[in-house]
């Protein structure tokens, strides 16, 4: 898919502020940091359309971006960093939740780990919980980039089977991706593509 327009929309701190229109959208959601913003700058082909910072906790409200005047994709504040006051990071949570389960417009969360990461429990407990609650999701890599072929291959086969081994069939629909050098970039464009269609 090629992208004509990508455009910011609006900021939201509140779920039942964001538009109302019945436009599909597509959220980005996984860990401070993870590069949820840059993969959205990378896939969009602009580099300040979402902002994005070295310090994790940058995103910190559900940012909707209108693409090709038909489809929305929403950059969503991290979940789990540990330096957010405990109030600040239950609130994360909440408006969070209240997202992933008010949201009906929602086709598909990316869920997005750090592939240099072993499996961290935060991201499988986040990813059974939208199992449980029946929201679609994908599961991007990020960062391919700092490493080789070989450990990519690894990382992507460790994630696999520790999703098996806690009660997953089958690994869901997966996508290895930098942010540098846009590696993933046309499989999710394709992948969005081919949702919306069908
Ligand atoms: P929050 O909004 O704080 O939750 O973070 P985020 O998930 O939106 O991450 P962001 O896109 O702001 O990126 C965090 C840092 O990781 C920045 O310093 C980015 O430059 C860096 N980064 C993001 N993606 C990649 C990538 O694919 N490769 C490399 N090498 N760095 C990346
Ligand atoms: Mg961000």
């Amino acid at each position: 898919m090629k992208i004509n327009t990508a455009e910011f929309v609006i900021s939201n701190s509140e779920v039942e502020k964001c538009p109302k229109d019945r436009i599909p959208e597509y959220a980005f959601i996984g860990r401070s940091n993870v590069g949820k913003s840059s993969l959205i700058n990378m896939i969009t082909n602009h580099k300040n359309l979402a902002k994005t910072s070295g310090k994790p906790g940058k995103t910190q409200l559900i940012n909707h971006f209108l693409i090709n005047k038909n489809w929305h994709l929403v950059d969503l504040p991290g979940y789990g960093y540990a330096k957010v006051s405990k109030s600040t990071k239950a609130k994360f949570q909440q408006f969070i939740t209240d997202y992933f389960e008010t949201r009906e417009q929602l086709i598909c969360a990316f869920v997005l780990v750090d592939i240099r990461h072993e499996p961290q429990k935060i991201d499988t407990e986040f990813i059974e919980y939208l199992g449980e609650s029946e929201i679609p999701f994908c599961i991007v890599f990020t960062k391919a980039d700092k490493l080789g072929k070989t450990h990519i291959h690894k990382h992507v086969e460790a994630y696999k089977k520790n999703l098996l081994a806690n009660n997953w069939e089958e690994m869901p629909q997966y996508f290895v991706t930098s942010a540098e050098s846009t590696l993933g970039k046309e499989e999710i464009l394709n992948y969005i593509n081919e949702v919306n269609q069908s």
